[in-house]
């Protein structure tokens, strides 16, 4: 039998890949949702070779077309009685506007609200599985201010850098929310800041951002490195309830900006989040 089992989006790279692993390791039933296919097979059969764990399962979930979120969902509801963890690891900045399948700005969606379904619709099983929530963020909601969600479509005038920013901030919000809406049920969650990580989330900076990676891309930790934090959250025997909601960075929690901390942008944000979303959660029955 499996010592947990785990849902991870976006481990088909980078940080994602190595946490997938490090949990096989660990001997979690690991539930891979990529969007593409192809490359969550070829995932499978290395983290099988590497570790002799068989309980590796591969389903489509683009988080930028909700559809797939929810379909993925379902079919998990079908194969599954509960769920232990899921990290909603996903994500990426983007140099141009671009819209998801449902109409929304693009690293909004595939950051937050594509995770924001995902979450939703597994609650049941969350539920069941007393399941701890990782949410990937980063250091980057610090440039973040909360009147950002007056236009989380950016309709007034694209900035890559505040759209990726506000996503971020989302990631700590939603964090915060679920503990507190979903904690009496036994859930915990869990914001991550991964460290500056050399990945493939670099390739799809533009402009300024681009020079500037490359000059501190010598100092970056490599992905195993950047991965530990949400190794530990999801692997860990025993966390302290009170760590629950808070913002973690380098294995320990720390205090988010103070914009990161306010109470009304997140209540906001989580109105916008299900307005946004509302026939498909609702199609969802949830
Ligand atoms: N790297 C850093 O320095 C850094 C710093 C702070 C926070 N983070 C956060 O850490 C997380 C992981 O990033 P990473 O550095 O490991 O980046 P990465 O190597 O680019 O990996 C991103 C992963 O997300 C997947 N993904 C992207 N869009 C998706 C979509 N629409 N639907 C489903 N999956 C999608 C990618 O799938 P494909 O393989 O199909 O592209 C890939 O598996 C992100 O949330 C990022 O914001 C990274």
């Amino acid at each position: 039998m499996p010592f947990r089992t785990t849902v991870i989006t976006g481990a088909t790279s980078g940080i994602g890949k190595e946490t997938a692993l490090a949990l096989a390791k660990l001997d979690h039933a690991v539930y891979l949702l990529v969007r593409d296919v192809a490359k969550g097979e070829e995932l499978k059969k290395e983290i099988i070779a590497q570790t002799n764990n068989r309980s590796i399962f591969v389903m489509h979930c683009d988080l930028a077309d909700m559809q797939t979120v929810v379909d993925a969902a379902n079919e998990l509801k079908g194969k599954l009685f509960a769920i232990n963890v899921l990290i909603n690891n996903a994500g990426g900045i983007n140099a141009a506007r671009q819209e998801s399948m449902d109409g929304n700005e693009l690293t909004f969606a595939m950051n937050h609200l594509g995770h924001f379904v995902l979450t939703m619709s597994l609650m049941p099983l969350l539920q069941k599985g007393q399941a701890r929530v990782i949410n990937l963020s980063s250091e980057a909601h610090k440039i973040a201010r909360p009147e950002l969600l007056n236009d989380v479509q950016f309709a007034k005038g694209f900035s890559s850098s505040k759209a990726y920013a506000l996503a971020k901030l989302c990631n700590i919000y939603f964090t915060k929310s679920l503990a507190e809406h979903y904690g009496q049920s036994g859930i915990t969650s869990y914001a991550v800041h991964p460290g500056v990580v050399k990945t493939q989330f670099w390739s799809s900076v533009g402009g300024l951002n681009k020079f500037l990676s490359w000059l501190i891309s010598p100092f970056m930790i490599t992905a195993e490195q950047g991965a530990q934090t949400s190794i530990y959250l999801a692997g860990a025997t025993k966390l302290n309830p009170k760590l629950s909601g808070q913002y973690f960075k380098k294995g320990k929690p720390t205090k988010p900006t103070l914009a990161a901390q306010n109470t009304s942008a997140r209540n906001k944000l989580w109105q916008i989040s299900e307005r946004l979303t509302e026939r498909f959660l609702q199609a969802n029955q949830i």
